[in-house]
Parts: C-alpha cells; sequence; structure tokens
C-alpha cells in the first residue's frame, strides 16, 4: 500500500453526527463502510482518525481522504 490514501470517491460523505459521540475516520480509504473505519488499514501507515462529535448534526465528512481539515471536507476535492 502506497502513502498516499486511496480516494474513496470525490465527494464528501453527508453523515449524521450525535453530540459527545465518539467516531473514527477512516484516513486510509480502503474502508468499507465509509467514511468511517471498518479495520482496513492495518499493514499500512494509515490509522483513523478519532474525534468527537460537539453537536447533533449532519456533516460532511471527506471522502477524498485529502482534506487539510479532516475528517471534515474542506473542497480539495475538487482539484483532485
Ligand atoms: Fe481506513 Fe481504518 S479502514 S483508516
Ligand atoms: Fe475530501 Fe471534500 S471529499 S475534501
Amino acid at each position: 500500500m502506497s502513502d498516499a490514501p486511496h480516494i474513496a470517491q470525490k465527494a464528501p460523505y453527508p453523515v449524521d453526527l450525535v453530540e459527545g459521540k465518539t467516531y473514527f475516520w477512516c484516513a486510509c480509504g480502503h474502508s468499507k463502510s465509509q467514511p468511517f473505519c471498518d479495520g482496513s488499514h492495518k499493514g499500512s501507515t494509515f490509522t483513523p482518525l478519532k474525534f468527537t462529535a460537539d453537536a447533533t448534526k449532519t456533516a460532511y465528512l471527506c471522502g477524498c481522504k485529502h482534506s487539510a481539515k479532516a475528517p471534515f471536507c474542506d473542497g480539495t476535492h475538487k482539484s483532485l
């Protein structure tokens, strides 16, 4: 597996987050349960990004895995 993350999709995933709940965003791009980690990163240099939702809301989590503001989409997918 290379050092660059796999592009799961060139668009964010809308997800309903629950305030106070902890999530593990897939950083490697290989999870079958996008945008969350399913353990597929094992054996690579990637680890999931753990974060806790600060509000109950719909969030747009990065699907391209190249966002500078991961786990959130920052629009970088448009230039890939
Ligand atoms: Fe991608 Fe775990 S499956 S970080
Ligand atoms: Fe990755 Fe938008 S989906 S920056």
